[in-house]
């Protein structure tokens, strides 16, 4: 059983979608599309009746539900506020071990899907890129027992797949997008570096839309 990663066309690329029991990286720049596709991963499975985490270090739920509102497709996301769907903000001062995270757990067991916002500032008061590494490895050890699937966004500079922590290595699969600078206009697009248990082409650009309709990987492949 594969989890629909809420672009039907991410899915078809990847035999139906992200294995389970993995942690997937997904990087890019500032306004690349990272957070809405980590909220459009929760809707499609709070949609199915999954229980779906959003935590973010980052924006609070509110203004994260503010960013639904301007899509379509994510508008049902405060529908699912208080069934399946949860949206937690925490601050960068928390220092975050597995202590942490089960006690998170605790008060919501059996998630199916957790987008962590993001990574890099969940492991920013790690000493060294030693010490990041390790407790970042405990991290996704930990998480990959206790849910189906997590989504680290990371943010990157342009065109690295990670902070240079190492992150790519750690997590089962990484899909980067970026921005293409074509004649006419910039696009973005997506790609998948790596996916572990998985056949697909890797590195190939599709363009990703984020229109006021949706999100959606369009059909045409760019280079
Ligand atoms: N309805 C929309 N139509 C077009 N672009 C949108 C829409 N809603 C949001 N965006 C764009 O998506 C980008 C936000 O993406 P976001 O996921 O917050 O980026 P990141 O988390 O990678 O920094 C913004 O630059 C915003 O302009
Ligand atoms: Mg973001």
């Amino acid at each position: 059983m594969r989890l629909s990663t809420g672009l039907p066309k991410l899915d078809k690329m990847l035999e139906g979608g992200f294995p389970q029991q993995t942690a997937i990286l997904m990087s890019g720049g500032p306004g690349s599309g990272k957070t809405l596709l980590g909220l459009n991963f929760l809707v499609e499975g709070a949609s199915k009746g999954e229980k779906c985490y959003y935590l973010s270090v980052s924006e609070s739920k509110d203004e994260l539900l503010r960013a639904c509102e301007k899509i379509d497709s994510l508008k049902s996301s405060k529908d699912y506020i208080g069934k399946n769907l949860l949206i937690e903000s925490i601050s960068l001062d928390e220092r975050i071990n597995l202590e942490y995270l089960a006690r998170l757990f605790k008060s919501y067991p059996k998630i199916d899907r957790l987008v962590i916002d993001s990574v890099n500032k969940l492991m920013v008061h790690s000493k060294s890129i030693k010490d990041y590494r390790i407790k970042l490895a405990d991290v996704i050890k930990y998480l990959k027992e206790k849910v189906r699937c997590t989504i680290f966004l990371c943010e990157t500079e342009e065109d690295k797949i990670d902070t240079g922590n190492f992150e790519a290595f750690e997590c089962d699969g990484v899909l980067k997008i970026s921005f293409l600078e074509l004649e006419e206009k910039p696009i973005r697009t997506l790609q998948v570096h790596k996916m572990r248990y998985t056949s697909f082409e890797p590195r190939v650009n599709h363009e990703l839309v984020i229109d006021k309709k949706r999100l959606k990987l369009s059909s045409k492949k760019t280079f």
